[in-house]
């Protein structure tokens, strides 16, 4: 199995970010961690901690996002998917426009050439229709957005119930096998 890479950036919801690293540490998988300038600051703000602090606890491996060269960006090293959580509109429009000027867009450019699998996350309120265009245009190439839009169907009691909503379906757009969340099963109604 290749290495997965979780890229943070300024959008709101590192958390998402934070859990996804946790999960896929329990699972055993090997992540890569990038995160933007903006994001180091949402995540400061956010989950009170320095994204230095995110990768020794999810023994995750820390990318500088000005390491243009990075392995996360190398078409050659086994790299399995990269995951974008959150994705912020500024992100989202540099991936629309085929640019590729940090770590974080050019790991996700490069999937887009492998064919790697690409996982956005954008959160905004509301979306402009540019940021619409550019996730229409990013799904046309391929790419899978889930928006940081949790379903209350099962009923969530907390923000870790929220969060995990939109986990679970990462994991599921990942192939990886897990307990995360509740599933529907059709007798609920
Ligand atoms: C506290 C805070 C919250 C933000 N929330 C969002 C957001 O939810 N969505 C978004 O697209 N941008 C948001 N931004 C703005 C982005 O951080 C900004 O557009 C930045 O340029 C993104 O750069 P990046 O994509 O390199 O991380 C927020 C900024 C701050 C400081």
């Amino acid at each position: 199995m290749g290495e997965i890479v979780v890229a943070i950036t300024g959008a709101s919801g590192a958390i998402y970010g934070k859990r996804l690293l946790e999960v896929l540490n329990s699972h055993g998988r090997d992540t890569r961690l990038v995160v933007s300038n903006a994001g180091e600051i949402t995540l400061q703000h956010e989950c009170g901690m320095s994204k230095e602090t995110l990768a020794e606890m999810t023994n995750s491996v820390l990318d500088d996002e000005k390491n243009i060269g990075g392995k996360s960006a190398s078409g050659s090293a086994k790299i399995d998917a990269v995951v974008i959580c959150p994705c912020s509109g500024t992100t989202l429009g540099k991936l629309a426009a085929g640019i590729s000027d940090n770590l974080v867009t050019r790991s996700a450019i490069v999937a887009m050439k492998e064919r790697r699998k690409l996982i956005l996350i954008p959160r905004e309120a509301p979306y402009a229709t540019i940021h619409l265009e550019n996730m229409t245009k990013l799904s046309s190439n391929g790419s899978i957005i889930i928006p940081a839009s949790p379903g209350f169907y099962n009923h969530p009691k907390s923000i870790d119930d929220l969060v995990d909503f939109i986990i679970a379906r990462i994991l599921d757009h990942l192939d990886i096998e897990h307990q995360v969340g509740k599933r529907w099963t059709g007798d609920e109604i």
